[in-house]
């Protein structure tokens, strides 16, 4: 195990407790829990453990890769990989029993061939594009493209799914009843074509702790709630009420490494940008932007070090960063806390995502591989 002196802390106490307490929430439907990108950057192998012992009904990868390292863990659990993929993954998907998107003809015939040559039945979800406009079959064709699947002996056809635009945005709720209405049209031609699909989802985070289209009694896939994250940085919500508590999985955190006293006047790292004002204690941590730590919150961001908020002294560099602690006392080896909470104050997620314009989805799944994973259990 590294013994790097810079690592995230993973909380999965408060993972399972996220997980069960949306699972409770949401009581008329099933929860997926979205753990591609390595589950936001929390490791994917154990939030999806952890996830079905919470009682998630399933997990949703948007790479086969993503997948199969999640049944090379031996986890048998239903995965849904969330896009279709290029046909050469297509063995990938069947001979791991993944179940498989598809929205276009050319990937159902591809997939079909493939689940033949096999001879290994291959699950389908059919996505459908209801006003997101990523990917998915336009609402209109949906009941034909249903039925190329179920024409297809080696393709069952066991789910159709949709995805919300703006979910997290009150202001913009009627897109959200559009796309739950137009939805549920298509379950109803479907109904009407004779066809039934057992496995039916709509909402992201925001949808179903909102309970947006709670009157369909859909299946949600939930994601960024479950690592504790509120989907809206600015407003540091989901966009209106919610009365399930989360919290926080991800902790940053480091060791100092080194610790020198300049004097007023003096400047840290390149650029030499801001020079001190009065005689401070610097202190170096080793973990830097190839680490997550972006360089663009060196003005405004902020550090934990001896339960009080410090600024960068300088700009972050590649490997390490500089942290000003004023007349403060700072040893080598001091833990500081880049997010997480330190005596009584917390820097979130949503702190930097706002400093740098950005969703606290994208920090965490920027905190790169370099940094070793601890998990609290
Ligand atoms: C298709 C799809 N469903 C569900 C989710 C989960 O969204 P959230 O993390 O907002 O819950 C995502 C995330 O990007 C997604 O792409």
């Amino acid at each position: 195990m590294s013994q790097r002196w810079a690592w995230a802390e993973i909380d999965l106490r408060a993972y399972a407790h996220n997980v069960r307490a949306i699972v409770a929430d949401t009581t008329t439907h099933r929860v997926w829990a979205v753990v591609k990108a390595d589950a936001y950057g929390h490791g994917a192998v154990e939030c999806a453990r952890v996830a079905l012992d919470a009682g998630a009904q399933g997990l949703c990868v948007a790479l086969v890769d993503e997948g199969v390292a999640l049944r090379r863990a031996g986890i048998a659990a239903p995965i849904l990989v969330m896009s279709e993929q290029p046909p050469g993954e297509h063995r990938a998907i069947v001979a791991n029993g993944l179940i498989a998107t598809v929205y276009n003809e050319t990937t159902i015939e591809s997939l079909a061939q493939t689940a033949a040559e096999l001879e290994i039945s291959c699950s389908v979800h059919l996505k459908v594009d209801t006003g997101m406009h990523r990917v998915g079959v336009a609402a209109i064709d949906a009941v034909a493209r249903a039925q190329c699947v179920r024409a297809e002996p080696w393709l069952s056809l066991d789910g159709i799914y949709s995805h919300l635009a703006t979910a997290d945005d009150p202001t913009r709720n009627d897109v959200t009843e559009r796309q739950a209405r137009m939805f549920a049209g298509v379950l109803n031609d479907l109904k009407d074509a004779g066809i039934d699909v057992s496995d039916r989802h709509l909402e992201n985070s925001a949808g179903a702790l909102r309970h947006v289209a709670e009157i369909l009694r859909l299946d949600s896939r939930v994601g960024i709630a479950t690592y504790g994250i509120a989907g809206d940085a600015a407003s540091n919500s989901f966009g209106g009420n919610v009365s399930v508590h989360l919290a926080p999985v991800m902790s940053l955190k480091a060791r100092v490494s080194h610790v020198q006293v300049l004097d007023a006047g003096e400047a840290v790292s390149y650029g030499l940008r801001r020079p001190l004002t009065q005689r401070s204690t610097i202190a170096t941590l080793p973990l830097g932007y190839a680490d997550g730590v972006r360089r663009g919150l060196w003005q405004e961001g902020e550090v934990l070090i001896g339960g009080k908020r410090r600024r960068f002294a300088g700009v972050i560099t590649m490997d390490q960063v500089m942290v000003d602690c004023g007349n403060d006392t700072v040893c080598v080896g001091d833990e500081a806390v880049l997010i997480g909470t330190q005596g009584t104050e917390t820097i979130g997620a949503n702190d930097w995502a706002r400093l740098l314009g950005t969703i606290g989805y994208e920090v965490t799944c920027g905190i790169s591989a370099r940094i070793p994973r601890v998990y609290l259990r």
